[in-house]
């Protein structure tokens, strides 16, 4: 496929999202391998780093939408977990970790104030949102195991009004669907091999006529933790050369920035963002 028509019919793009400014960001507790309470987040350099990235999405054309920070609630400028955006639906999560819960509501009241219809996951499963859910534009991808519960996906099949692709997770450092895919568009995809099941490797070549293996040193840098703003812009964490590379060879622009504060929470570019205008064609 030649670029132009991979920049037409490609479907990774976002263009309008929510985020969270940092304000009360910390490690305050340990939820995953990457949180340690030892390691202090420097808290003007995590302002920073999430300040270039809001501008750098807004010279990218994506409108920023903001909500803000619960001063109890450290991990609240994670938004991909806040749920999915189906058109004017929001489906808000059931965050697995009793320390993450209490977001729920405040993202609810967002999206209440914002005329957006809540409709809820069946408890009691888990579920964490877009961490765990994707979309190709054809196809909804879903990660399961060590935050959604396979049985979540059941309800979220019925509200898609079709199957998610189940896809069950490997290694709880990815604990994340969006810490070890990102879909690009025109049937290509960056992912790290290992943090897949053999079942969940079958399904993504299924899905995938192009998917990019990325080394694990960049896979540990978040490099699968990436946008693609506007066009064919990848935005993702610095420090990832051949993901670079990867990105380059397929034609699609590419800008690295950095976010080492997030990975000291566990996340990186994709998880400081919920896209609002993905799964819409579903
Ligand atoms: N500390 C957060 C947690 O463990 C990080 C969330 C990362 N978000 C993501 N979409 N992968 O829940």
């Amino acid at each position: 496929m030649a670029a132009q028509d991979v920049a037409a019919t490609g479907s990774g793009m976002t263009r309008h999202v929510l985020m969270c400014e940092p304000a009360h960001y910390n490690i305050a507790y340990e939820i995953n391998p990457w949180m340690h309470r030892a390691n202090a987040v420097n808290g003007p350099l995590a302002l920073e780093q999430w300040r270039a990235l809001h501008t750098l999405l807004a010279q990218l054309g994506v409108r920023v939408e903001l909500v803000q920070q619960g001063d109890a609630l450290p991990d609240m400028t994670f938004t991909a977990n806040a749920g999915v955006v189906l058109g004017r639906r929001f489906v808000p999560a059931n965050f697995r970790f009793p320390e993450r819960q209490p977001e729920a509501a405040l993202f609810t009241r967002w999206f209440d104030e914002a005329g957006y219809q809540t409709v809820p996951i069946h408890m009691p499963h888990y579920w964490e949102g877009e961490g765990d859910v994707l979309d190709t534009g054809d196809t909804v991808l879903a990660g399961y195991r060590f935050r959604t519960e396979f049985r979540a996906l059941d309800h979220l099949d019925e509200i898609f009004g079709r199957p998610t692709v189940r896809l069950e997770l490997a290694d709880p450092r990815f604990y994340h669907l969006d810490t070890c895919l990102c879909p690009l568009g025109g049937g290509r995809a960056l992912y790290y091999p290992a943090a897949f099941g053999d079942e969940a490797q079958d399904a993504l070549k299924a899905v995938f006529e192009d998917l990019i293996a990325v080394p694990e040193e960049e896979a540990l840098r978040f490099a699968c933790n990436a946008v693609v703003a506007g066009e064919d812009t990848v935005v993702l964490n610095t420090g990832c050369p051949e993901t670079e590379r990867q990105i380059l060879r397929l034609g699609l622009t590419c800008v690295a920035t950095p976010t080492d504060e997030f990975i000291k929470a566990g996340g990186s570019v994709k998880c400081l963002v919920l896209t609002l205008d993905s799964f819409a064609r579903h």
